[in-house]
This record gives C-alpha cells, sequence and structure tokens, in this order.
C-alpha cells in the first residue's frame, strides 16, 4: 500500500513545566528537549509503522536535515521532501506532569509549499493509494484539488484549527479526521457526534472524530459508530492524535471494520502517550499487536 503524505516537518522544542504558565508569568521548566515533530512527520511514520510503503513530502531549511534524515532511517522515501533556505518550521511546546501540552508554532519552510511543487509531487505520485495531508503547510486546498482530480483518494486533518477551516470545502477530502474541538470549532456543534454528522454532509465521505477519554467515533452517512478509549498513563500527549491517524488510516485502507480500525488506533495512540516527546513515542506494529492482543 503506498501512500502519499504531504505535510509539515518541524523541530519541536519541548520544554517540561511543573503547570502550563498563566497568562504574563515566567516559569522555569525542568527539562528541555529537541524533537522531530510536524504532524506531517508524525503522520508518516505512523503510517509507516503501521505497515504501509510511506512518501513524505515537504519542505524543510538547513536546520532541518535531521528531519528528512529521521524519517529515512525508518524507512520512509523522503526523496520528495525539498530543500528552501529558509528557517525550518518548529513547535515551542510546552508540557506540564499530567503530559497535556500547549503550542507555539513557527510555519517557515512548511509554507513554502507551491502550486507547482503540489503538481511535480502528484504526478510523480499518480499511483498513490492516499493522499494524507493536515493544515501546517501552504496550499493545502490546490493540493486536494490536484489530487482528486487525478484520481487519487485524499484525507485530510484539517489541523490545527485556523477561522479559514470554517469555510473550507471538505469535499476535496475523501476522509477527515480530527479531534473534538476541531470538529466543534469547525461546526459550531459542541456535541462531537452532531458535529461528526455535520462535516460528513459536507465531504459526503467518512469522518471519524477524536475525543480523547471518551474514545472515537466513524461516521459515514447514517452509520456512527462509537468505540471507548484505552486508558493510559500519559506522560506527554503530542502527537497522538497523529499516531491515531497513521495507524486507524492504514487499518481502514486495509480493510477492517471501521470499529476494528477505531480499536486498532487507541492503542497504538495510548502507548505514544506513555513516552515523551512525538514522532520517536510512536510505537510500532508489533507492540501495538502484543497490546491489543496480550
Ligand atoms: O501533532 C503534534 C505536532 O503538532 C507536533 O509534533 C508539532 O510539531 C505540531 O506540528
Amino acid at each position: 500500500m503506498k501512500i502519499l503524505v504531504c505535510g509539515s516537518l518541524n523541530i519541536d522544542r519541548v520544554y517540561t513545566l511543573p503547570r502550563l504558565p498563566e497568562r504574563g508569568e515566567t516559569l522555569y521548566c525542568g527539562n528541555y528537549e529537541i524533537h522531530v515533530g510536524g504532524k506531517g512527520l508524525n503522520q508518516a511514520l505512523a503510517f509507516q509503522k503501521a505497515g504501509a510503503r510511506v512518501y513524505a513530502a515537504g519542505k524543510i531549511g538547513p536546520d532541518g536535515a535531521f528531519l528528512a534524515d529521521y524519517l529515512a532511517k525508518a524507512g520512509v522515501d523522503v526523496s520528495a521532501i525539498d530543500r528552501t533556505a529558509a528557517h525550518s518550521g518548529h513547535a515551542v511546546i510546552e508540557v506540564d506532569p499530567a503530559g497535556q501540552n500547549q503550542m507555539v508554532l513557527f510555519g517557515g519552510a512548511n509554507r513554502e509549499i507551491t502550486e507547482d511543487y503540489c503538481d511535480a509531487l502528484l504526478s510523480a505520485h499518480r499511483d498513490a493509494a492516499l493522499l494524507l495531508t493536515q493544515y501546517e503547510t501552504s496550499c493545502v486546498e490546490y493540493l486536494l484539488r490536484r489530487a482528486q482530480e487525478a484520481g487519487i483518494r485524499t484525507a485530510m486533518n484539517p489541523s490545527p484549527f485556523t477561522a479559514a477551516l470554517r469555510d473550507f470545502p471538505y469535499a476535496l477530502a475523501d476522509i477527515l479526521i480530527l479531534n473534538e474541538a476541531e470538529a466543534a470549532a469547525i461546526t459550531g456543534e459542541a456535541d462531537p457526534e452532531k458535529a461528526a454528522r455535520a462535516l460528513q454532509k459536507r465531504n459526503r465521505g467518512e469522518v471519524i472524530v477524536t475525543m480523547g477519554a471518551a474514545g472515537a467515533l466513524f461516521c459515514n452517512g447514517p452509520r456512527l459508530i462509537r468505540e471507548p478509549a484505552v486508558p493510559a498513563e500519559a506522560v506527554d500527549t503530542t502527537g497522538a492524535g497523529d499516531t491515531f491517524t497513521g495507524y486507524c488510516l492504514h487499518a481502514l485502507l486495509s480493510g477492517a471494520a471501521p470499529r476494528e480500525a477505531l480499536r486498532i488506533a487507541a492503542t497504538a495512540a495510548a502507548i505514544e502517550v506513555t513516552r515523551p516527546g512525538a514522532a520517536e513515542a510512536i510505537p510500532d506494529r508489533t507492540e501495538v499487536l502484543a497490546a491489543l492482543h496480550g
């Protein structure tokens, strides 16, 4: 199964704090680490670890060579990743002792994706079973439109939320996968089921909404399936959604029933949150299967 993931490639600067700071407050952090990250990178890696053949695409600056190297070492094809003179995208991530985080993003090279780049990418990967993207890069709408025109199935994780996502043409995404806060912000529906149904009316495909400790739901036409979360002792929740996305989409594309796909993805995400960082914390398939059946 060949998967094309075009998205953000970020340097994650992670600060571990006794608690998240108040407005105007200065706090010392207990620990500072640099990790590989970005929703595009994390989701490409999760898809690869789930068992797909993944081609990662996006843009990095001179400071981001280690991001592509990390993916390449994990077996992801990085030949489509372009280098620019700009700084790579980065995230400032503050994590509290309960594993919750808040984040500041710098787009950098991620915002230099152009229509020409998308055209070249899609013409080189017309045989992909799926194009997956998020909302941290430029040209997302164009990329999805051209992929559908080329007959490639599309999936979108409309994250992080910005006001422009309220009016996004979601019919360009055959599969939508997002968390309940994003679904509520886009649709104005606080109830995740109603939000999922509202989004499904707009994409007329499949919609998956994750709800943290309340589990996840899958919506396709009148069908709505709920699956509980897998309990975990969270150390750092960064990247949990990306892990869920890669594993869930891989399972669905492999023919798993929606409930089974949600269960596999929830298991992978539950393992991911028990370790620090985003990409480095993503479990491989063997570990996920052992947790599922063990
Ligand atoms: O989803 C987690 C990711 O969001 C982080 O790795 C950070 O880089 C931001 O893109």
